[in-house]
């Protein structure tokens, strides 16, 4: 009886807490990120903006909640996923097997490709042209992941992608493995690299949630159904992609 009551009480006063902490604001939905990832997320002055952002306003509208973003290095993103830091985790992430094991992906909402660049004179013509080179990757992406199979490479890992595409234009890489659309980015800002005609991988890009939270992954692949049926996800795509 006892234990009873301190169990109410105890359920009561967290009641209490969660109560005043909200002061009557709107419930926070935390999303994980790496904003340099452009055109998905990327730092446009104080903000983050991008295709993710995007998708994520429209999932926290879904949500009835407000809208909180976490920039932090890329492969921190899934562990703040993993331990409840965040809600939600959406970066451009790739679903793999290997990410399956830590955290449950909704469905996908975009395509993309790993990339190679390279300097425009470079004798990398293919991915099997990769095999004893020094290549690039941002530390944590299937990028790197991919980078470790090759054969003979050497694989530098940096902290952002951008700094991969420096360390390629310095001449410290040989080459540089990335997503499709931040490639045709950092290519177009910068001379003298190219991305070569055969891409690497394809991949399917999805929202990371801790495992076993379906009602937020339900109301996830909702928003996304809804975007994609509304034209909406093709319009915040084309706002930041023009097509070719
Ligand atoms: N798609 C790749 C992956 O999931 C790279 C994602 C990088 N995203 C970012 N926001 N920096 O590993």
């Amino acid at each position: 009886m006892k234990k009873l009551v301190s169990v109410l009480l105890m359920a009561s006063m967290t009641g209490l807490l969660l109560m005043s902490t909200g002061c009557g604001a709107k419930k926070q939905l935390v999303m994980a990120t790496n904003a340099e990832f452009p055109p998905y997320e990327f730092h446009e002055g104080d903000a983050i903006v991008g295709i993710d952002a995007e998708i994520a306003q429209a999932i926290a509208d879904e949500v009835g909640a407000e809208l909180v973003i976490e920039d932090m290095a890329f492969d921190s993103v899934l562990a703040a996923v993993q331990t409840g830091k965040a809600d939600m985790g959406i970066a451009g992430l790739t679903v793999t097997e290997d990410r399956l094991k830590n955290v449950d992906f909704s469905n996908p909402y975009a395509t993309a490709a790993q990339v190679i660049i390279v300097l425009n004179d470079s004798d990398i013509a293919t991915p099997d042209d990769l095999a004893g080179k020094t290549v690039g990757v941002q530390l944590g992406t299937t990028g790197d992941i991919y980078a470790d199979d090759i054969e003979d490479a050497t694989v530098e890992r940096y902290n952002k992608g951008f700094e991969a595409v420096q360390a390629l234009i310095q001449g410290k890489v040989d080459a540089v493995i990335i997503d499709n659309e931040p490639a045709k980015v950092f290519v177009e800002q910068n001379e003298g690299i190219k991305i070569i005609d055969e891409a690497f991988t394809y991949e399917e890009y999805a929202i990371a949630v801790k495992k076993g939270n379906t009602e937020l992954l339900n109301k996830i692949n909702d928003a996304i159904k809804k975007l994609q049926d509304s034209g909406k996800l093709q319009e915040i795509v084309d706002k930041y992609i023009t097509a070719e």
